[in-house]
């Protein structure tokens, strides 16, 4: 038998493949995306690592921030995306609470997002103190990434967005988070919001693949939001943002042409319209022509009679 991965064409990306990258020092390049149709586009334009990332809290459903998003909203995401999905390594990230509880729920959690949404790895939040858990779950045979610096999870400890390893105390925790990440075995860390230095530093002390969002250039790969790249994202962006096209225009374009075409009868047009068969149009266009009295001839009406006042009864 054979198994070509998910019997697709082109390279399917693995954890191994990833460690390969860093060691031919290949960039890698990472997307978010939330639904089916973004994930084709970033899979198919050969993005190696596409991450159904929390950050969907705020750009798809609304939310203030990530804290409020649940494992079964995760989850109903994270299917939709592995059916777009053919060669990219795809990541779930583990939601708020969903592993910072119980161990064992964290396992059960990270499994269910591998058994019922397809996810190939689990992101959770968090250094040192999460080095166990990385264990626990890479025991369960599930392949975790880590995420440290500026950790979304933890605006409220942190006292909002905040740039992190600012300080030689802050760079040591930070150097210290890697490394116990690291020894764990996570099979990628994403490095958020530090300065270039520390992440050049931490790339060259890990031998895991480190993935920066506001990180600078010298992580082992790079990854932003699918809809801040795009502007779909709704008020101010981060200084490492770049916007790759403005989707949002030209949405708000299409549809306020479509509203002006509905409004001037412009949409649909003839073209854009379904037709009778040519025969039963010359047979309507010779009723219309010649108007049989009312209910007498359309052989389509069931047969009525109108009685004596003038009201609609059944046929005998
Ligand atoms: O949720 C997310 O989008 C993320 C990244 C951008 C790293 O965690």
């Amino acid at each position: 038998m054979s198994v070509t991965a998910f019997g697709h064409a082109g390279h399917k990306i693995t954890t191994a493949s990833l460690r390969e990258h860093k060691l031919r020092h290949e960039p890698i390049s990472c997307l978010t995306a939330y639904d089916y149709s973004a994930a084709r586009i970033v899979d198919e334009a050969g993005v190696e690592m596409v991450l159904v990332g929390d950050s969907l809290a705020q750009t798809v459903l609304g939310y203030e921030n990530t804290l409020s998003v649940t494992m079964d909203e995760m989850l109903h995401h994270v299917k939709a995306v592995r059916r777009g999905v053919k060669n990219a390594l795809l990541i779930a990230d583990m939601p708020y609470g969903s592993y910072q509880v119980d161990p064992k729920d964290a396992v059960r959690n990270a499994a269910r997002f591998v058994k019922e949404g397809g996810a190939e790895i689990v992101k959770i939040e968090g250094g040192e103190k999460r080095a166990e858990l990385v264990r626990r779950i890479i025991n369960a045979e599930i392949p975790v990434a880590g995420h440290i610096g500026l950790t979304p999870q933890s605006v409220n400890v942190m006292g909002g967005y905040k740039l992190q390893g600012k300080d030689l105390s802050g760079i040591e925790q930070l150097r210290r988070d890697a490394d116990a990440l690291d020894r764990a075995g996570v099979s990628c860390l994403f490095l958020e919001g530090v300065p270039r230095e520390v992440a050049s530093i931490i790339t060259a002390e890990v031998g895991t693949p480190t993935i920066g969002i506001g990180a600078g250039p010298d992580c082992d790969g790079q990854v932003l939001v699918f809809h801040d790249i795009l502007n779909l994202t709704f008020g101010h962006s981060a200084k490492f943002v770049r916007r790759y096209g403005d989707v949002a225009a030209l949405m708000t374009a299409a549809v306020q042409a479509f509203r002006a075409d509905v409004k001037s009868h412009q949409y649909p047009s003839d073209e854009e319209s379904y037709h009778l068969p040519k025969e039963t149009k010359a047979s309507l266009d010779s009723l219309l022509a010649n108007p049989p009295t009312r209910y007498s001839s359309w052989q389509v009406l069931p047969t009525r009679k109108v009685n004596g006042n003038g009201d609609h009864v059944a046929a005998d």
